[in-house]
């Protein structure tokens, strides 16, 4: 029997697990300046193919939860789609991709070279209330790389010993950053930034056939509730997100932890999904739920 008709028959024979080692995070170019809960560096290899398998690169890729955007900020610079659109709910993200949106990476990317940073200039900068939006997005990034975990959640706090106890700096690469945002001025003018409702942003345009999304949602449901900690929005209306997937005429892709109601919802919404191989933070090897309307092309 060959590979299509097993499928259609045995749908269930094909949500098997993906046998691939974990990526290796360090091979692939980091092109976001944060230093993301969940970010998908990891991920940007499956994206890669999961593009190849289409009959033609996409016209616009949409981000609808787009957090530190790696996967966003890859599909630009490797060409891979000729547009993007990310979209986040934060404001403290938004004003970074706002600032890079509205031509401010230099101005970042020079103030990050210039701060002095101990332990009262941090302080002092970040309890600033009077801003402007690049001034917020500098303090964004500021917080990002000197916090517990890059969390921006509220209750998080500074790091204290860090690397090799190096505190508040074990994250802070001035060079690496403001090379970041030199960088990212080279694809912004084909970068749509909306400060949104992710789940508006993809019933806008799911009728559109040249637009795809990369969906990774914060995900509060099931065991592990990770999420709230690590975001300040995390709540979401997962069966909606998913009964709008199932409106979306291009395509998606989107991720998940690996939890049993997750693979029910997809079975129930007539989604595929396979498991991706990843390590953690700490780590730890995991895997990760990947869920699509074809993901034959993940068996290879
Ligand atoms: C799992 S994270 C995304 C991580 C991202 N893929 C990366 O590589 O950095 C989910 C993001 O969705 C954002 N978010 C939560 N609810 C949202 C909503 N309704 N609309 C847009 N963004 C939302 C959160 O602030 C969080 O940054």
């Amino acid at each position: 029997m060959n590979e299509s008709r097993q499928q259609l028959l045995f749908p269930e024979l094909h949500n098997i697990v993906d046998t691939h080692r974990p990526v290796n995070v360090a091979s692939i170019p980091q092109r976001s300046p944060f230093r993301y809960p969940g970010g998908k560096t990891w991920f940007v290899p499956t994206f890669r193919e999961w593009i190849g398998s289409l009959h033609s690169n996409p016209e616009i890729l949409i981000e609808p939860f787009a957090g530190g955007g790696i996967i966003s900020l890859t599909a630009l610079f490797e060409n891979l789609v000729s547009y993007v659109i990310m979209v986040e709910i934060d404001e403290d993200i938004a004003a970074v991709w706002q600032s890079v949106v509205n031509g401010d990476s230099e101005w970042l990317a020079e103030r990050i070279l210039s701060f002095d940073l101990t332990r009262e200039t941090l302080i002092k900068e970040i309890s600033r209330k009077e801003c402007d939006i690049k001034e917020k997005a500098f303090q964004t990034i500021l917080k990002n790389r000197t916090f517990h975990g890059g969390i921006l959640a509220d209750g998080a706090g500074m790091l204290k010993y860090g690397e090799n106890g190096k505190g508040i700096s074990s994250r802070w690469y001035p060079r690496t950053l403001a090379k970041r945002f030199v960088d990212i001025r080279s694809i912004a003018e084909k970068l749509t930034y909306r400060r949104d409702d992710g789940l508006d942003v993809i019933r806008e345009y799911s009728d559109r056939e040249d637009v795809v999304f990369f969906i990774d949602p914060p995900y509060t449901a099931g065991g592990k509730k990770a999420g709230r900690r690590l975001y300040r929005h995390c709540t979401l209306d997962h069966n909606r997100l998913f009964t709008l997937c199932e409106s979306i005429k291009g395509n998606f892709l989107m991720t998940y932890d690996n939890a049993e109601e997750v693979k029910a919802m997809a079975k129930k919404h007539g989604f595929q999904y396979r498991l991706v191989p990843m390590k953690n933070t700490h780590h730890a090897k995991m895997e990760e739920l990947v869920i699509g309307k074809d993901l034959i092309w993940m068996d290879n």
